[in-house]
């Protein structure tokens, strides 16, 4: 028993902000953010709900892999902006795409949770029980910035992406593997609900903004990144060169070129378009997944390694040899 992608979806909202609109509400500039992460814009939502993102990326993904709503069997969205506490987003999206047959669930991994999405599909198809897989990274990131914030405001976009997995004879993911490190949580948080009850008032220090320790996150991202294409290339038996493409998660263009400069790989080989769409956390994976896909870059036998890092902290990453 195998597993397969056979379709991808994205969506993004209508409003593109620019580094030159930023810089007239911060104290920022077009230099700045570009030199150092390699953004130039990214889509910010003016009401667009995270759910609407799931369901548009959903449908788009759903059309692609030539699939109906009620032939999904699971739906996971891995998310950390969901419209709601409960229901689930990928419950609201069951709905909205008529995937009467499924369970639906969230997952919580930050910007890794694409692949943790992608390995739970894999698991749960190869328990023989479950068929096709919908899942789901999606994000409404500018609802938990703070927009006086210049460090962390500029960084991030909204968006989401989605891909439907399905079971196959052949093993087309391979090497998946997730990873937690909750002992540095601390570095990469953004508060839920504060507890505010009878006995609890409210206090003036609680906020529920994201709050990064940018440079501990760099660290970290550079290292997973490097350990994760070691692990893959020594278990997959492979060579840097027999890698098609490199898709990680888009959090800052120097990370790579730290990365490729310092293990000497070919850059080219890293898929990047921050530049368009800024770091949306678990949709940036899938985002790029299905961009690549729809421009016709990903030729059948090509192998593609996926690395998600983030909030948690987490990391993952997975084989595919790419088959449409
Ligand atoms: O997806 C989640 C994972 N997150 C990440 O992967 C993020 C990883 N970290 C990074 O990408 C980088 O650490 C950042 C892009 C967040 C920051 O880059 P940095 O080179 O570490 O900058 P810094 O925080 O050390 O700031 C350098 C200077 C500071 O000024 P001083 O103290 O040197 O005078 C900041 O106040 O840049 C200043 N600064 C800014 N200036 C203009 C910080 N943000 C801005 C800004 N515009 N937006």
């Amino acid at each position: 028993m195998g597993v397969r992608i056979i379709g991808t979806g994205k969506a993004v909202p209508k409003k593109v902000l620019t580094n030159e609109m930023m810089s007239e509400i911060l104290d920022t500039s077009d230099e700045w953010i570009y030199s150092r992460t390699g953004i130039k814009q990214r889509y910010i939502s003016t009401g667009e709900t995270n759910t609407k993102l799931c369901v548009d990326a959903a449908k788009d993904a759903l059309k692609d892999s030539g699939l109906k709503g009620e032939d999904i069997d699971l739906i996971v969205v891995a998310t950390i902006t969901s419209d709601k506490l409960t229901p689930s987003t990928a419950c609201l999206v069951q709905t909205e795409i008529g995937a009467k047959n499924s369970m639906a669930f969230d997952i919580v991994a930050a910007c890794s949770g694409f692949v943790y999405a992608l390995d739970i599909a894999v698991k749960f198809i190869k328990s023989n029980e479950y068929k096709n897989v919908l899942i789901i990274g999606g994000e409404v990131l500018s609802k938990i910035l703070d927009w006086s914030d210049r460090k962390n405001a500029v960084l991030f976009g909204d968006g989401a992406g989605a891909a439907i997995v399905t079971n196959d004879e052949s093993d087309y993911i391979t090497s998946i593997n997730c990873v937690s490190v909750g002992e540095k949580a601390h570095t990469l948080t953004c508060n839920s609900l504060e507890i505010k009850n009878l006995y609890k008032k409210h206090s003036d220090d609680f906020s529920n903004y994201l709050s990064m320790d940018g440079k501990e996150i760099f660290k970290f991202a550079i290292d997973v990144i490097e350990k994760s294409i070691e692990k893959i290339l020594k278990e997959e038996n492979l060579r840097f060169e027999d890698i098609d493409y490199i898709i990680p998660h888009q959090a800052n263009s120097r990370m790579i070129d730290t990365i490729a400069k310092r293990k000497n790989y070919d850059r080219n080989k890293f898929y990047m378009n921050i530049e368009r769409y800024g770091n949306t956390s678990s949709a940036s994976i899938p985002i790029a997944l299905d961009e690549m896909n729809k421009k016709n870059l990903l030729k059948d036998g090509m192998k593609i390694i996926l690395i998600g890092f983030g909030g948690g902290l987490t990391y993952g990453s997975a084989l595919v040899n790419w088959k449409k």
